[in-house]
């Protein structure tokens, strides 16, 4: 187990650039924030370090991983773009998009990476700390999101630590990250489809595309041996909290999780109250979304309520992830 591990804790700099970029280069595990979510990155050419970063999230290794590259022409080494995908790359990067495509000839990537699928997923991030290692590094860097594997997706340094210290080599601190939900991952592999809802709303993508996006298929399908984005499981961001969806009222014990300006009946006892935005803000909730979500699991409330979400924009991510926190894992 990498269980025992000395974890470095650094605040972003240059400093902390040039140590992450060694580390990653020695194989090391190193959190760092994007703009979506802190993720957790390991050399994506170095199979023994992703075993590692599957071990120290307690992955399902099935679940394949998201190559981070720091400009298209980078990404264009891995992977092979069509049309429909360099137009996209064009509008969206750096951005919370992720494009899954056919894999490029003698692609670096290690196998394992992308559990032998044809395919890879890769993503320019936007965040400047998040730039500057993959700059510094050089070449592809795989980062599923910094948490342990069924956690919610972390959105602070401390979420990251509270689960994985310990058990990576190096945090780097850039304090709260922007978007809060994790990148759109539309596959560009026929015809373009929406795999995740996530930080670019499916209309931006749809206007650039001039088309609408294939839908993604169901959860159920999305469990069975050949998933088309197999980290899509039901339950992948439950809290250990029961969260019960859509609350028109709130049953004694519960906590609430709110927004907009509008109550509901038995707020007023409610063991405790966040409003993801009480302006109804669905960019504001994204952002407060997980941070939020870890904050009422530690209540130790009898369910998590959650005020209905409207779906546009932004609202289609936050409802997909809201949908998973309400799936049990036991
Ligand atoms: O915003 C994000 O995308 C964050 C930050 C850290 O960049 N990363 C992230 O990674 O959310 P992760 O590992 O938590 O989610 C990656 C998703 C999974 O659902 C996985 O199944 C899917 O991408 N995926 C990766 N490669 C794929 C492929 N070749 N085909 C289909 N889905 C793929
Ligand atoms: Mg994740």
């Amino acid at each position: 187990m990498t269980v025992g591990l000395t974890t470095r804790f650094l605040a972003a700099d240059e400093a902390a650039t040039t140590a992450a970029a060694r580390c990653l280069s020695s194989g090391g595990l190193v959190a760092f924030p994007t703009e979506t979510v802190y993720g957790l990155g390991a050399d994506a050419t170095d199979a023994a370090a992703i075993a590692r970063l599957y071990q120290a999230k307690g992955r399902p290794a099935f679940n394949p991983l998201i190559a981070h590259v720091s400009d298209l022409t980078g990404a264009q080494r891995i992977a092979s773009f069509d049309a429909q995908a360099t137009r996209l790359a064009q509008a969206f990067w750096p951005g919370p998009l992720t494009l899954v495509l056919p894999k490029a000839a003698g692609c670096a990537v290690a196998d394992l990476a992308t559990a032998g699928l044809d395919t890879i997923a890769v993503r320019v991030p936007a965040h400047p700390v998040a730039r500057e290692i993959l700059r510094a590094f050089g070449g592809p860097v795989v980062a599923p999101s910094a948490n342990l594997s069924g956690h919610v997706s972390p959105t602070t340094a401390a979420h990251v630590q509270s689960d994985l210290e310990g058990r990576i080599d190096m945090i780097v601190d850039a304090g709260a990250v922007q978007v809060g939900v994790e990148s759109t991952i539309v596959g560009c592999f026929g015809e373009p489809m929406l795999l995740r809802p996530g930080g670019v709303p499916r209309a931006e993508i749809e206007r650039v595309l001039e088309r609408a996006l294939l839908q993604p298929r169901s959860d159920t399908e999305a469990q069975t041996a050949q998933p088309l984005a197999p980290g899509m499981l039901a339950s992948h961001y439950a809290p250990r909290t029961k969260v019960r969806l859509n609350a028109d009222r709130l049953a004694p014990g519960e906590a609430l999780l709110a927004f907009g300006a509008g109550a509901i009946p038995g707020s007023g006892t409610a063991s405790a109250v966040m409003n993801l935005s009480a302006c109804g803000d669905l960019t504001e909730a994204a952002a407060n979304l997980f941070g939020y979500l870890r904050a009422l699991d530690a209540k130790g409330a009898e369910a998590i309520a959650v005020m209905p979400i409207p779906h546009e924009g932004l609202g289609e991510a936050i409802n997909d992830r809201l949908r998973r926190a309400a799936v049990r894992q036991d």
